[in-house]
């Protein structure tokens, strides 16, 4: 069943995604080379302390930390380290923040000193496809929409969209209904409705889309070896279009 939002629920998730569009754009400041994962993974833990809200992921089905942190051809789920981030690192930081009961989920792509061209081509495309996707998130259209927008941005320019993880509802709990498959056909899927609230959060890669899982038993990374990149955003559907309540000001 998909729980629709009141507003003023909304109003509460747009409180909880301000907060976590805060933390990325700190994040922003302090990934360089020579800082670890887990450093960043601790400011985190203690900046959501500190503005009263909790790192949701934390104990979620086991898992240990506030962040997940994925390192190049790791796809998601990336445990923070003490390892040191190197020149030319493509880092992903995801992570889910309850403010009052109230969730909000958001990953970002962060290049680590200067990166090549490669990785700069696949954070602009995929960065583009989230808001391809977003800007299909509309009363009236469906999720296949969502899906065909992403899907045909990405490998028009010969990337691959993973297929085993999607995007999801998101309200008290961190997944809710529907699924939000970041592939699909135009006018298929369930249809969207004010009061929605879901992720959209494209993983895509450099080369194909299989994956593996660590023997951790969490962190997905590419079969063949190559980039993976992802971004994400928490989005309320309101009668006038989509309404991104993690947006960081400037994209
Ligand atoms: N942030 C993840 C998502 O986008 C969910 C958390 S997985 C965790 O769906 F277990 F690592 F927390
Ligand atoms: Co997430």
């Amino acid at each position: 069943m998909i729980f629709i939002k009141r507003p003023e629920e909304i109003e509460k998730m747009r409180e909880a995604g301000k907060l976590l569009a805060n933390v990325h754009k700190e994040l922003k400041k302090l990934v360089a080379p020579g800082v670890s994962t887990l450093e960043l993974d601790q400011f985190v833990d203690e900046y959501l302390q500190k503005h009263g809200a909790t790192p949701e992921q934390k104990g979620y089905k086991g898992y240990k930390y506030a962040t997940c942190a994925s390192l190049n051809d790791e796809i998601c789920h990336g445990f923070p380290s003490k390892k040191k981030l190197v020149d030319g690192d493509l880092l992903k930081i995801d992570m889910v923040v309850n403010l009052d009961g109230w969730l909000a989920d958001s990953a970002w792509s962060y290049a680590v000193g200067e990166v090549s061209d490669e990785v700069k081509d696949l954070m602009k495309a995929t960065k583009e496809a989230l808001y391809l996707g977003i800007d299909q998130a509309r009363v009236g259209n469906r999720l296949g929409d969502i899906g065909h927008a992403i899907q045909s941005h990405v490998e028009a320019l010969g990337y691959s969209v993973v297929r085993d993880f999607v995007g999801h509802g998101i309200g008290k709990n961190i997944h809710e209904e529907p699924q939000v498959l970041h592939y699909g056909t135009p006018g298929r899927g369930t249809r969207i409705s004010e009061g929605m609230v879901f992720t959209i959060e494209p993983m895509i890669n450099a080369g194909n889309y299989q994956l593996k899982i660590d023997s951790n038993g969490w962190t997905a990374r590419t079969v063949d070896g190559s980039l993976s990149c992802q971004y994400e955003h928490t989005i309320a559907i309101t009668k006038d279009g989509p309404d991104i309540l993690t947006e960081q000001d400037g994209r």
